[in-house]
């Protein structure tokens, strides 16, 4: 298709043009991005190191924090090298992978929030037999088959995407994504808008059913428990999880379910940045201010290592 030699590199033009404003940008980014990582690092080696954070539920945590450094770190860096130079190139093969690999990972993190529901349905519906049908094998399983079926699912499109011919260099975003690319490109890409559209759409409100199914059936078993105490223990298992589930519904349905693909306003590209940059930062505060049993296992390890650094001095 095309002559896609024209164009060997992107430019990303969406970037604010006072030098004031885009140092501003750098330090806020600069220390999100720092507390993201130590934060989600912090929580994996939590859940990896004390032992009654070691089941299903909290290595799908694990998961997630994982999928939220690799998600802020596709954008972040190159976010930060364009806010500090004045070159704003990004080159093609490196468009195509950032703009992959915030697809894969997106998609990644709808399908995990609707295992972590199904999850919670399992252990609170079903107690007694949560242990037989939540074993390691079945979350291995269900962990595999949501890293592989994104990564496959999100192929075609950017395989799309790539061999496209483009005519112009200047991507209106500030990292590349599908739909920024769709807009440079030489020949009409409604057809590609409606596939993208249909794939983003299938992803993410699949998964919301999934998860408002699993939910009504947890919300209908907690009404029926006879103990006010009983409810209450039984919903601050999932508090966390519906917390994390509001927002990462609430933030992209708007922004990637609709049948234009065009990124228009500047609303848009301020919430992508929201998106990838703030909600991975919210992930592990969340879990670790209203989950119990993290904080107890946070509570531990501050203990040991101060009675540690008190006993060396
Ligand atoms: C993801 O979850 C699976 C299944 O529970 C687990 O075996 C794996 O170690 C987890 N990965 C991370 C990075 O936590």
């Amino acid at each position: 298709v095309g002559n896609r030699s024209i164009v060997t590199e992107f430019t990303l033009n969406a970037f604010p043009v006072l030098l004031e404003i885009r140092i501003f940008l750098f330090v806020v980014l600069l220390l999100t991005y720092t507390l993201t990582a130590t934060g989600n690092i912090m929580i994996i080696s939590l859940i990896w190191t004390v032992s009654h954070l070691q089941t299903p539920m909290y290595f799908f945590l694990s998961n997630l924090s994982f999928l939220d450094i690799l998600y802020t770190t596709v954008v972040s860096p190159k976010l930060l090298a364009c806010l500090l130079r004045e070159e704003k190139t990004i080159s093609f093969a490196g468009c195509i992978t950032q703009t992959y690999f915030y697809f894969f990972l997106g998609t990644v993190e709808f399908i995990l929030l609707a295992i972590m529901s199904f999850d919670r349905y399992v252990a609170i519906c079903n107690p007694l037999r949560y242990t037989l049908i939540m074993n390691s094998r079945v979350s291995l399983l269900l962990v595999l088959g949501c890293w592989g079926g994104a990564c496959l699912s999100v192929m075609t499109p950017t395989i799309i995407v790539t061999r496209l011919p483009y005519c112009r260099k200047e991507i209106n975003h500030f990292f590349c994504d599908i739909a920024p690319l769709l807009q440079v490109a030489c020949i009409d890409t409604r057809p590609i808008e409606k596939i993208n559209f249909f794939l983003s759409a299938l992803v993410i409100l699949s998964s919301l059913a999934f998860t408002a199914g699993s939910y009504s059936y947890i919300i209908s078993t907690i009404l029926r428990i006879p103990s006010v105490q009983g409810r209450q223990k039984a919903f601050s298992t999932c508090a966390s999880h519906i917390t994390l589930v509001s927002i990462a519904y609430g933030t992209n349905i708007f922004v990637y379910v609709r049948p234009s693909q065009k990124f228009s306003l500047d609303f848009d590209k301020v919430a992508a940045v929201l998106i990838t940059v703030v909600v991975p930062l919210l992930n592990p505060f969340i879990y670790s201010l209203r989950n119990e049993k993290v904080k107890e296992g946070l509570r531990e390890k501050m203990n040991r290592f101060v009675s540690l650094t008190l006993r060396k001095t």
